[in-house]
């Protein structure tokens, strides 16, 4: 790709706004959605100023090293990487998460996952803080960062990738959570004593069936980590192990927390019950996809 134009011409020929003009342009060419935003977006990330501070400097110039930087993060875009991989970072519940292609990009619906989980724990438990959940598949560490955060509780991430872990541990340490998270490198319960008892245990699993991965986004598909979004056939493999497999650590009345699929509600009930979960229960988030499911241990 030739932008921001040939890099060794001369960096005064480069202002700010000329620079973003010519990549909202290539991005356009590449039908990358939103071009202007999505220049700015990286400029921004480049250079380290928000969006009004990027206005306020349209005519200054930029430097070699930072039109390079522009330049490879442009193209990148172009093929299709998805921008939070291209910046490493994400903003999620109004903070800042460092992410790579080992990891998920952690996405809105997770966020009413954690809402709902929230009020679920402060409306159940007398003293949030003195809880110990768990956080199974931790991938970037949003959930158990967040509830660790929002609780004051202790929590543990566990994840299968220890990629992914390194990516969570960033995140924990940048946050000084370390106090409160800790995490464990295992296929599900695996590698966790069984007399490890949690007060609720949340999960957002992979689930997306095999047979819906031509209905997925190209640049998901081609970026994110597979295990992070298949669950087998029907996209409830995950489940399978994972709801019988809750109860064995979890204390009495303690709470299995699942993002779902938003067509997976029905399943996921018969599976918590059948498995002797009580208080079953499926919610839908603001536009009306079941997304939180959520059962109690007797
Ligand atoms: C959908 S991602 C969720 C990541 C993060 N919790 C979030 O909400 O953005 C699922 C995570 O589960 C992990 N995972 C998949 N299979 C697993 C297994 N058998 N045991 C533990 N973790 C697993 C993946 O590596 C991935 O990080």
């Amino acid at each position: 790709m030739s932008y921001p134009g040939n890099i060794t011409a001369p960096t005064e020929e480069w202002t700010i706004g000329r620079a973003l003009a010519r990549a909202a342009c290539h991005l356009e060419q590449a039908d990358i959605p939103r071009p202007d935003f999505e220049a700015q977006y990286l400029l921004g990330a480049v250079l380290e100023i928000n969006r009004a501070a990027l206005f306020l400097s349209l005519d200054n110039r930029m430097e070699a090293r930072e039109a390079q930087r522009f330049s490879a993060m442009v193209d990148r875009r172009m093929r299709g990487e998805p921008l939070q991989y291209i910046v490493g970072q994400v903003e999620f519940w109004s903070r800042t998460f460092h992410l790579t292609p080992d990891v998920l990009i952690p996405r809105h619906e997770t966020e009413f996952v954690l809402e709902q989980t929230i009020a679920l724990v402060k409306g159940r438990f007398a003293c949030p803080e003195t809880l110990q959940l768990l956080d199974m598949g931790v991938g970037s560490g949003v959930i158990a960062d967040v509830l660790a955060k929002e609780l004051g509780c202790h929590v543990v991430g566990v994840d299968i990738s220890p990629a992914a872990l390194a990516v969570a541990a960033a995140n924990i340490r940048r946050h000084r959570l370390d106090s409160q998270v800790a995490l464990v490198c295992s296929d599900l319960f695996a590698a966790l004593s069984r007399l490890r008892k949690f007060d609720c245990i949340v999960a957002n699993p992979p689930y997306v069936a095999e047979s819906e991965k031509g209905e997925l986004a190209d640049e998901v598909v081609r970026f994110e980590p597979e295990q992070a979004l298949f669950g087998g056939d029907d996209g409830l493999d995950c489940y399978r192990r994972l709801i019988p497999e809750s109860l064995t650590f979890l204390h009495p009345g303690g709470w299995l927390v699942l993002e779902i699929g938003a067509s997976q509600g029905p399943a996921i009930t018969a599976m918590l019950q059948h498995a002797g979960y009580t208080d079953v229960t499926i919610r839908p988030d603001y536009s009306g996809r079941s997304r939180f499911a959520c059962g109690r241990k007797e």
